[in-house]
């Protein structure tokens, strides 16, 4: 089997990871949200349980299909940017690993109304807000023995904008993930990727299965020596 499995190589360790997509609700049934599905994330999950460790995933909304009946880590559900920060900020101390694969909003409306706006009243113009960057305030909070890790969904050139966001976002690894080719992104079962750590270093992963890739960040974070002291 081409995965590390029945290696309890992360006995102990408590990884945090966040993965779907957040949705931005103008009203009860309108929001702003994107793709994400939360496949990788359930594969991260999957992947750092198998291997020992404990593991909360705080996802936005997953489809129930995709969810497992009754999973070896703690699910946490949530909607928007803001509860998943809330979640997360919660969990941060006791974290020995942080993994945000979630496709966060950057923006929010700015106004929210608790009834379903009939489409008469609905705004012709959208006032928005920005969304805290998670993971922009874990990096100014993470503690030495602490690793965090980012993802970045580019299209195009993947490698110099995911570089600028692990610096500007003080990650130890970032996930570069190309999202215009056919075998990765949102929604599919395979993904492909370069990692990339603080040193930068750079590992690249070709299309396989996002379990797989899973057990491959793993690894690469093993290497890094960031992470579990056997
Ligand atoms: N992220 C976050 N909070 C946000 C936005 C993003 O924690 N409000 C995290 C994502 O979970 C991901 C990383 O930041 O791990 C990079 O997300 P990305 O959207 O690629 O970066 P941004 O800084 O939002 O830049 P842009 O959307 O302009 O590319
Ligand atoms: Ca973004």
């Amino acid at each position: 089997i081409a995965y590390t499995q029945g290696q309890e190589d992360f006995k102990g360790k408590r990884i945090l990871i966040s993965g779907g997509g957040t949705r931005e609700h103008l009203d009860p049934v309108r929001f702003l949200g994107n793709p994400s599905t939360g496949k990788m994330a359930l594969a991260l999950a999957q992947a750092a349980s198998d291997r020992g460790a404990i593991v909360t995933l705080v996802h936005g909304p997953i489809a129930p299909e995709l969810l497992s009946l009754s999973p070896d880590y703690k699910l946490i559900s949530v909607v928007s940017a803001d509860q998943m920060e809330a979640v997360i900020m919660s969990h941060l101390v006791e974290s020995d690993i942080i993994i945000m694969s979630a496709a966060v909003a950057d923006v929010k409306p700015a106004n929210y109304a608790d009834y379903k706006l009939p489409k008469k009243e609905l705004p012709t113009e959208l006032k928005l807000e920005s969304v805290t960057d998670i993971l922009a305030n874990l990096g100014t909070l993470k503690k030495n023995h602490q690793t965090l890790i980012g993802f970045a969904a580019q299209t195009g050139d993947i490698v110099n904008p995911a570089l600028e966001k692990l610096k500007r976002k003080n990650l130890d690894i970032i996930v570069a993930n190309p999202i215009d080719q056919p075998e990765a992104g949102f929604g599919t079962n395979t993904n492909q990727a370069i990692f990339i750590d603080a040193n930068g270093q750079q590992k690249n992963i070709n299309s396989c299965s996002k379990l797989e890739l899973a057990h491959r960040l793993l690894d690469f974070v093993k290497i890094k020596g960031i992470s579990p002291e056997q």
